[in-house]
This record gives C-alpha cells, sequence and structure tokens, in this order.
C-alpha cells in the first residue's frame, strides 16, 4: 500500500477537469492537447488545453490518463495549476512543483509528476510549432532503450530533482527499470553531476573566501576611499534630480552622510540611502556597511 498524502486521495476519488475540451471554430481560441508515455509502458496522459491566442494564456486544461493513482492526482493538480497562467508561465512549473501541490509522492510514483510536466511541455511546443515534444537539451545518445531515455534527459531529471542514486532516477523517468544494462550510465551521469556541483560549490566558496578577505584586508583610509568613489557615482544621479550627498563619517560600519538639497526633503531619500548607495556599499566595499543620514 503506497503512503499517499490526502491530497493525492482526494483527488483520485474526485478528480478535476478528467475529460478532452472539444476543438472549437470560436475566435481566439485554440484548443491542443500534448501526449506524453505509451499504453504499453503502464502510463500515458494526454493534456488538453484551450489557449486564449491575444493573450497566450491557458483558459482551461483537461486530462486524459491511463493510469495510477499518482498519475491521475498529479494530472488533475497540473490542470487546476495551469489554469490562468501564460504559456510561458506554465513552462516554468516543474515535476516537483506538481508534487508539492499535492503534499508529496511516493519517491517511486514521482514519474507521474513528471509525465504530468513533460505532457504540459508537449502540448505547448506542438501549439508553438516545434517539432520536438521533449526539452531541446533531452536530445542525446538514447541510454535507456527499454524506455526510450537519452542521457542528457536523465542529466535534467537528475539536476533539477537533486537525484543522487540510479533508483531514484527510475522513480523519477523509469530509466533503469527493467533489464539494468543502463545502470552503470545513469551511475556515471550521476557522478559526472555530482562532480560538477562540488567544482561549483568550491568556486562559490573560493570567491566568497576572495570578497572577504578583500574586504577584511583594507585599511580605514583604503575603505573611505572606496567609499568616496561610490558616492562620486552616485552623485550625478542625485544631482540631475536637485539633490546631492557627502561623506561626513566612517564609525566601524556605520556610514554617515550628509543628503543635501531636494534629497535632503525628499520622501523617498531612504531609498536612496539603501538602494542606490547601501547596495552598492555592501556588494563592493564591504558587506557589513550600514548608511545612515545625519
Ligand atoms: S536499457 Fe535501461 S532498463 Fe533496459
Amino acid at each position: 500500500m503506497w503512503d499517499y498524502t490526502d491530497k493525492v486521495l482526494d483527488l483520485f476519488y474526485n478528480p478535476k477537469n478528467q475529460g478532452a475540451i472539444e476543438v472549437t471554430d470560436e475566435r481566439d481560441i485554440a484548443v491542443v492537447f500534448g501526449e506524453i508515455g505509451s499504453i504499453a509502458c503502464g502510463d500515458a496522459l494526454r493534456l488538453h488545453l484551450k489557449i486564449d491566442v491575444p493573450t497566450d494564456s491557458i483558459l482551461d486544461a483537461r486530462f486524459q490518463t491511463f493510469g495510477c493513482t499518482s498519475a491521475i492526482a498529479s494530472s488533475s493538480a497540473l490542470t487546476e495549476m495551469i489554469k490562468g497562467l501564460t504559456l510561458d508561465e506554465a513552462l516554468k512549473v516543474s515535476n516537483k512543483d506538481i508534487a508539492d501541490y499535492l503534499g508529496g509522492l511516493p519517491e517511486a510514483k514521482m514519474h507521474c509528476s513528471v509525465m504530468g510536466q513533460e505532457a504540459l511541455e508537449a502540448a505547448i511546443y506542438k501549439y508553438r510549432g516545434i517539432e520536438i515534444e521533449h526539452h531541446e537539451e533531452d536530445e542525446g545518445a538514447l541510454l535507456c532503450t527499454c524506455f526510450g531515455v537519452s542521457d542528457n534527459r536523465v542529466r535534467r531529471i537528475v539536476i533539477e530533482n537533486n537525484l543522487t542514486t540510479v533508483e531514484e532516477v527510475t522513480n523519477y523517468i523509469k530509466a533503469g527499470g527493467s533489464c539494468g544494462s543502463c545502470l552503470a550510465g545513469i551511475e556515471d551521469i550521476i557522478a559526472a553531476v555530482e562532480k560538477d556541483k562540488e567544482a561549483t560549490t568550491a568556486r562559490v566558496e573560493a570567491e566568497l573566501t576572495r570578497i572577504q578577505q578583500t574586504s577584511r584586508k583594507l585599511t580605514t583610509v583604503q575603505k573611505i576611499t572606496k567609499i568616496q568613489e561610490i558616492l562620486d557615482e552616485v552623485r550625478p544621479m542625485l544631482i540631475a534630480d536637485g539633490g546631492n550627498v557627502e561623506l561626513f563619517d566612517v564609525d566601524g560600519d556605520i556610514v554617515k552622510v550628509i543628503l543635501k538639497g531636494a534629497c535632503s526633503s525628499c520622501s523617498s531619500s531612504t531609498a536612496t540611502l539603501k538602494d542606490a548607495i547601501e547596495v552598492r556599499l555592501r556588494d563592493r566595499v564591504l558587506s557589513s556597511l550600514v548608511v545612515e543620514a545625519v
């Protein structure tokens, strides 16, 4: 017995938006469907969209599925999530968003959320006349012949869902779930993604350390000089609005400035201090600096 959330069970027993959308000849309306999976594999989903052409947005969404409890609940959830979205917004809906909407799915059923996201993409690509029904980056060498999954698709799913084991990959896109001859290839991809992640983390940490060291090394004179440089950058913008700014003092991390002219009486002077000056100072001089008007 799978451990389903109440939301999954509710949408399974009371599915929303089930069925097809009739093709219509209404003006400015397009009806399209995207299909994913195959009945031979046990899961198939056809997602229908009714699109308002002028606004490029989804007026209605319905589904037909040949699948299990999770497939029905995921499809139902997806149709609820995308109604009213523009197509570009809908393309940003990930399989994780679908699973989150349901309060989670059993690991072994995550492929149902992936199927929903891919059917959505297939429908939108079809409407836009894009031939491929999958992510362009999914094109690549066929890795799992049993389920027709390319190496690039495995890589994308591993990255997007932070997967770390072959079993998880099988749960998400079925690859590796039959003869097993692709398991070593999937393991290699997971290892390569992990290695890339570690390299990126190391790069980011090195950069942070460099920034911190640079900041720490500043003498008081250097710090004040840098602050002055940034005030000089901001000044023309303030002068154009009838104002000005001058450095009054630097007391530890507190940078005291005098706002002049229009800036001194301007209601948005706090925003000027924070957005125009403090953000720049924190970014380029020291992350702990606070700007105050005196
Ligand atoms: S090739 Fe992947 S399970 Fe058979």
